[in-house]
């Protein structure tokens, strides 16, 4: 049975479609993540682990979760128990929605977090604090911020409200233009600091650093890392783009909306890293020193370059634009949920959704100051919150996702909705669906755990 239309709506085109789902992958994972885990995994050898990832297991499971979802029209937890019931297969499919609803939580709380740090570097940047800042004063401006919990309170507070307030209005008004116009603005200056880059900072060294693959500091663990960032950026594994899928209209080509979002979004990963890392070289930074890189390095670029005061305010604006435009898709499938099955209002379950993870954030909050000693295999709360999620988490629920396309669905369903119409292309998506995805995952997991 094929349904129309999903009670939340319906996205007004196809490029609205792949703009909102662009806007959902390109966000803090392309900009502020993927340069700091880079950092700490060695550089090279985990880029290519990670480009692998996203072509061979996060290309076909988006392609997977976006024909769950628009074949199920629903939040992803309705979604899988009536699919599930359609092929005649168990309800239970209906916890893969559930593990979704439970990853988005605990991503939502820190991410918010983290935009509340990019908030307040608007205000630095356009107050002309970063004019002069060395490495030291960088970093010494940077602890400042993270040592204090009441003001990263107020602007994870501020960032939560504002992501309650786009999703209570429903996702596409106000979403479509954010990102038509944003979202290019956001490439352009990247572009800009790239050229920045190459002028000033030790750009063939960050260079190298970033694509000479140098094995011997692949570790297992790192493996795993770079796999979870393919979720974690492409927006994989717990629903987001399930739901969003469900938004988008049956005659849309799911493969070339999938390649265009996955193009655009390594696109802005690889550019942030080209930023970033002739800047850490170029002032004598550590690029394996954890989370604060990129709100260390770039006001250090801002700082001297001409024009920085300008563009370093645009650049923290655009950069929450991002992750504006994204925490709006991690909140959206738990969102959909009560509405459709608790007959809330949107504004409720959009309050709700957010109290409840504006509440866990408090626990990233002080895992910087308070709670830095707490940790769990020497993780602090946000480390924890944040490996849990990226690399157990989101593998495990694309795994599920790919077994589920893959393997429980008739090949039928799977081809109506996807609706390729070469054979040799759905192949092989199939073959990778089938097989290279969830067995890759599988593989990564048992290396991490030094089983193989
Ligand atoms: N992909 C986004 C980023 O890179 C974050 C994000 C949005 C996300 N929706 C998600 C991560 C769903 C995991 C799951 O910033």
């Amino acid at each position: 049975m094929r349904r129309d239309v999903s009670i939340h709506g319906q996205w007004s085109s196809k490029l609205v479609f792949v703009l909102a789902a662009t806007g959902s992958a390109v966000g803090l994972g392309n900009i502020w993540r993927f340069p700091y885990i880079v950092g700490e995994h060695g550089g090279g050898a985990f880029v290519l682990v990670y480009l692998g990832c996203i072509l061979l297991i996060g290309l076909p499971i988006m392609m997977a979760e976006i024909l769950l979802g628009r074949r199920g029209r629903q939040s992803p937890i309705n979604t899988m128990s009536t699919l599930a019931r359609e092929e005649g297969l168990s309800r239970s499919w209906g916890l893969l929605g559930w593990l979704g609803v439970v990853a988005g939580f605990i991503i939502l709380s820190y991410y918010s977090v983290i935009a509340g740090w990019a908030l307040s570097y608007v205000f630095r940047a356009g107050a002309g604090s970063f004019i002069g800042q060395d490495a030291g004063g960088a970093q010494a401006m940077f602890e400042g911020l993270v040592s204090d919990p009441e003001r990263l309170l107020a602007w994870h507070t501020i960032f939560m409200v504002m992501t309650m307030l786009v999703v209570a209005r429903g996702v596409r008004s106000g979403l479509e233009q954010a990102v038509r116009i944003l979202m290019p603005a956001l490439l352009l200056l990247l572009v800009l600091m790239v050229g920045y880059a190459m002028a000033e900072g030790h750009f063939m060294e960050g260079f190298r650093f970033m694509f000479q693959p140098d094995f011997g500091r692949l570790t297992g663990n790192s493996v795993l890392v770079a796999m979870g960032q393919a979720f974690f950026t492409l927006s994989l594994g717990m629903g987001a783009i399930m739901i969003y899928g469900s938004y988008l209209n049956s005659r849309a080509s799911i493969a070339k909306t999938s390649a265009t979002v996955v193009g655009a979004d390594t696109a802005v990963a690889i550019l942030a890293g080209l930023a970033i890392f002739p800047i850490v070289f170029a002032s004598g930074l550590e690029p394996g020193q954890g989370p604060g890189l990129i709100f260390i390095t770039l006001p250090i670029a801002f700082g001297q370059m001409p024009g920085g005061l300008l563009f370093g305010t645009v650049f923290f604006v655009l950069l929450i634009v991002a992750a504006w435009t994204s925490s709006i898709s991690i909140m959206e499938p738990a969102v959909a949920y009560l509405v459709e099955n608790r007959g809330l209002h949107r504004i409720g379950a959009a309050a709700v959704v957010a109290g409840v993870a504006w509440l866990l954030g408090i626990g990233t909050v002080l895992s910087f100051n308070h709670w830095s000693g707490y940790t769990l295999f020497d993780m602090t709360f946000f480390d924890v919150a944040d490996y849990l999620t990226s690399n157990i988490l989101l593998p495990l629920g694309g795994f599920l996702i790919a077994i589920f396309a893959g393997w429980r669905m008739t090949e039928r369903s799977v081809m109506e909705e996807l609706g390729i119409r070469q054979p040799l292309l759905f192949r092989t998506w199939y073959y990778l669906v089938r097989f290279v995805a969830p067995i890759g995952i599988l593989l990564v997991f048992l290396r991490a755990i030094g089983l193989i």
